[in-house]
């Protein structure tokens, strides 16, 4: 029976790039939505940018554009990434889009009108320079309870406490500097406390995992709050109808996002909304998250469905964190790896596709990335296994039998391989990859064994055997398609190209129960896809570290505003600060570099027995001689590098933007060489 289905990935937000860790939940989802498409349902694929909040507004100011510049340029990043990494969304729009506003105020006014909503007169953190209230995680001070310095308004990243930011000593707003005022504000609450009966019988209906479900008795237990969801301006964000200078927080309209880019989808392709939508919707919806917004997903959201008179999730399907090589992801390692840097190096997205198919399962459970095992996996299953079936025997197809095949609907192996395509589905269907990617692998195992057993190769070069070649090379192909077809959802393109060379229409998972039958002519072979170079991955780890010393020689100190929807794998505990060894080192000889362009060669002396040499950028900004005797800083424990000129032996700390630089780093008077910097 055809369903009808209605699948969202979260929204991005719109202020950073797509990484890898991201990209497991688009992958994932994409997996799904092109196995449903596949299976003959209607499935509609949608998400968005999630725009609005105080951190998109301030890096927007800070890069001197508006917002709505800011959120057009990182559309148009997110879509490409998207687009190259196949994710097939069959809409891709903005939280900042008409629609979204007239079903936000629509839904609110819905919520109000079923009492709802509440005011209340709260206090709040407020920047007096830059006339704005701060989120909490725009306070900075002192931990209440270890005093370490510069903490943030919620929890201290030294000692674990967390707290309130009215706690904090000496607290300091991160976006000007100012100390705080405590001000009054009327906020606008939903209140869930009183949707507690219904999330508790919604939560019994089998919607959630199982340890989605377990959370959800947590929370229960200890109680639900009522949920502000209104700012003050200036925010950037939709305006609450009657209630002017108050917006809707960002988390209110992110997920309504979902409806507005389906509502934006139905008006291009003349679907119906309230078929999806309405209270008593027949139509699946399905929402993929990761772990750490399920709260949103599982509590507010089905909350502000039921109350505003709307359908709930059919399901929603969280997932865990990404790891790369068993460690959070991480600038100073090279493993905070965004999309485009693996586009950059790796070229193929269909490589890190298989790898998280065959990782991933309908559990919470973090996945890991092992680069080394990545380049394993997909070397020794997708070119050595799956790939080679095709490769040793369609040569013989083409030279010796003008392209032509015999039928393979005999063969024992071609029935195994076919009669796997129930169990593929179901695993598929219960997003349990890894359970359908092992499947598929065990059958190409047994496709090469059959291909081994009989050895074209031998029989090519004996006389008379030739219908028997050609019947083992075209049941090999015909493994080799229903193979294609299994692997589709996870190789979309890789599918694509085998259609054209095999000659076929487009695989669906009914194309089980077809065959290449005799006579059928296929296209020329051409090699479809090559081993990973291990070498690949090393050049895109080191490129991210390379960025990241970039990113550090250019941007501002650490009290730089820090947006909190920032994933936590872009800060840096005080443990990985702690590994950089600086040192005040003496520049005892400066000169030129014959044939580099930028670079001067430094004798650093930091109080060891030799001296460092480093090979430093600063070529545009300094005659070398005026060098000779200054102190700078240098990073005394980076890996020495290899370069064109000869070894680098650390790096000499330096500034520089778009106005000017590098300008190198100098101490204060009375700094001696060989001090460490701390
Ligand atoms: O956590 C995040 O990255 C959010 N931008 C996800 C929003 S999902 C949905 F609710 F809009
Ligand atoms: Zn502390």
């Amino acid at each position: 029976m055809s369903r009808k289905i209605l699948v969202t990935s979260a929204l991005p937000y719109a202020n950073g790039s797509i990484h890898l860790g991201h990209l497991v939940e688009y992958i994932q989802t994409d997996i799904w939505v092109r196995f449903q498409k596949m299976q003959g349902h209607t499935v509609h694929y949608v998400c968005a940018d999630d725009t609005h909040g105080t951190p998109i507004m301030l890096r927007a100011e800070k890069e001197g554009i508006t917002p709505e510049a800011l959120i057009e340029s990182v559309h148009q990043e997110h879509a490409a990434d998207f687009a190259e990494f196949l994710v097939s969304f069959d809409n891709y729009y903005s939280t900042n889009a008409p629609e979204n506003k007239a079903l936000s105020q629509s839904i609110y006014k819905k919520l109000k009108a079923a009492g709802k909503i509440a005011t209340k007169t709260i206090e709040q953190f407020y920047d007096p320079v830059k006339n704005m209230f701060l989120p909490d995680r725009f306070i900075k001070g002192e931990c209440p309870k270890c005093h370490a310095k510069d903490q943030y308004g919620d929890s201290c990243e030294v000692c674990g406490a967390t707290y309130n930011p009215t706690e904090l000593i000496n607290a300091y707003s991160a976006v000007s500097g100012a100390a705080p005022i405590r001000k009054e504000t009327e906020h606008y609450f939903f209140k869930l406390s009183e949707c507690e009966d219904f999330l508790k019988e919604w939560t019994r209906s089998g919607t959630l995992q199982g340890e989605a479900a377990n959370k959800m008795g947590e929370w229960f237990e200890s109680g639900l709050n009522d949920w502000d969801i209104s700012r003050d301006a200036p925010y950037f964000g939709f305006e609450i109808p009657d209630a002017p200078g108050k917006y809707f927080y960002v988390w209110l309209d992110a997920p309504i996002g979902y409806m507005a880019s389906f509502m934006n989808l139905c008006a291009k392709q003349g679907l119906d909304f309230d078929e999806y939508w309405q209270a008593d919707a027949t139509t699946e919806l399905y929402h993929f998250i990761g772990k750490d917004i399920l709260y949103f997903h599982a509590l507010f959201w089905p909350a502000t469905l039921e109350f505003s008179g709307h359908r709930k999730p059919t399901k929603i399907f969280s997932h865990g964190f990404l790891t790369v090589n068993g460690e959070k992801m991480s600038k100073s390692r090279g493993t905070f790896i965004t999309a485009r840097s693996y586009l950059d190096h790796i070229k193929n997205p269909e490589y890190l596709r298989y790898y998280y198919a065959a990782k991933l399962n309908s559990s919470m459970e973090d996945i890991d990335l092992s680069l080394d095992d990545f380049v394993a996996r997909v070397n020794s299953d997708l070119v050595g296994k799956y790939i080679n079936i095709a490769s040793r025997t369609a040569g013989f197809i083409n030279k010796r039998f003008a392209g032509k095949l015999q039928s393979a609907a005999d063969n024992m192996e071609v029935a195994e391989i076919k009669s796997a395509a129930m169990l593929i589905a179901s695993a598929y269907e219960a997003r349990e990859y890894g359970k359908a990617i092992r499947e598929i692998m065990r059958l190409a195992d047994i496709a090469n064994g059959y291909v081994a057993d009989k050895a074209p190769w031998v029989m090519a070069k004996q006389e008379g055997q030739d219908a028997e070649l050609q019947q083992v090379c075209s049941a090999a192909l015909e493994m080799f398609r229903l193979l294609t077809l299994y692997l589709k959802p996870v190789l979309p393109k890789l599918a694509l190209e085998i259609e054209q060379f095999l000659n076929i229409t487009a695989l669906t998972w009914e194309s089980v129960d077809l065959s290449l039958v005799e006579g059928h002519g296929i296209n020329a072979y051409e090699h479809l896809i090559t081993r990973i170079e291990p070498t690949l991955i090393a050049a895109m780890t080191e490129a991210n570290k390379e960025n990241l010393t970039a990113t550090a020689q250019v941007s501002a100190p650490i009290l730089a505003p820090i947006a909190p929807e920032l994933a936590d794998a872009e800060y840096i505990s005080i443990d990985d600060f702690a590994k950089v060894d600086l040192r005040i080192a003496k520049i005892v000889n400066a000169e030129h570099v014959e044939g580099a362009e930028k670079l001067l060669k430094l004798t650093l002396d930091i109080g060891e027995a030799t001296t460092r040499q480093v090979f430093a950028g600063i070529k545009s900004a300094y005659d070398p001689a005026t060098l000779v005797g200054r102190l700078t800083v240098m990073v005394a424990n980076l890996a020495p590098r290899k370069m064109k000129f000869g070894m680098s032996e650390g790096m000499v700390l330096a500034a520089s933007d778009d106005r000017g630089g590098p300008f190198i780093l100098s101490p204060d008077a009375g700094a001696q060489f060989g001090m460490r910097v701390k």
